[in-house]
């Protein structure tokens, strides 16, 4: 029996009242919090950074925090985030030099290390590395925004990890990031995801300041 968990991401938060914002989606019954940070440079916006992970904490929040790395290089950052209180750690291996010292990084530093795979990047590098991870998330849209629509291919990817994971034994969570949301998280869900992220479909789910706005949303998800 497969746990599904659902990840708000916090791109779409109003930056201005994050720790409420967070406070709510958990207290709606979310269980991770998706926290991406973009460089300018990997991809093509400019995020958050270790700063703001410590402040969710400092806030109270207790839910395991799912650092999503999009920056180039990777490396330099992972020991602050980790001191900052990251939970998992996930990178593109395309942004690492050498992907084995990286997750080794990520584990050392005490946090649990995953994979991000962009639509069109293939999965040749789990061969070597899925036994060592503990998450894989699948981009269903291009990093660097919110909003975006929905990649469906990406879900013959998401069975074709599914089953890697499943003939190993292995219990890794598989991710899934962008353009998600009640229309198709049955279908996602079915392709073998048990970890779903969600930012503009919780967030934008209502603009004003009840703190149950996020009951219905995450609720249908
Ligand atoms: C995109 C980010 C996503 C993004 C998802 O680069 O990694 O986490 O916030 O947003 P939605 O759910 O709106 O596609
Ligand atoms: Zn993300």
């Amino acid at each position: 029996s497969k746990t599904f968990r659902i990840a708000p991401s916090i791109l779409s938060a109003n930056f201005a009242r994050l720790g409420e914002e967070v406070d709510n989606v958990l207290a709606a019954g979310a269980d991770i919090v998706h926290f991406d940070v973009m460089d300018n440079h990997y991809v093509p916006n400019l995020t958050i950074g270790p700063l703001v992970c410590e402040a969710l904490k400092k806030h109270g929040v207790t839910a395991p925090i799912d650092v999503h790395l999009m920056v180039k290089p990777v490396d330099r950052i992972i020991p602050d985030f980790a001191k900052a209180g990251a939970t998992y750690i996930t990178f593109h291996p395309e942004a690492s030099e050498h992907v084995d010292r990286t997750i080794a990084l990520i584990r050392e530093c005490g946090c649990k290390p995953g994979l991000v795979f962009n639509p069109a990047t293939p999965l040749d590098v789990l061969e070597y590395t899925l036994d060592k991870l503990d998450m894989v998330l699948l981009m269903s849209v291009n990093p660097g925004f919110g909003g975006q629509k929905f990649i469906p291919y990406v879900l013959d990817k998401a069975r074709k990890v599914r089953q890697m994971i499943d003939a190993r034994g292995l219990n890794v969570s598989l991710e899934i990031d962008g353009g998600v949301g009640p229309a198709n998280i049955l279908e996602v869900a079915q392709a073998g995801v048990d970890t779903f992220v969600a930012g503009s479909a919780v967030f934008g789910a209502a603009k004003d300041s009840d703190p149950h706005r996020y009951d219905t949303v995450i609720g249908a998800l």
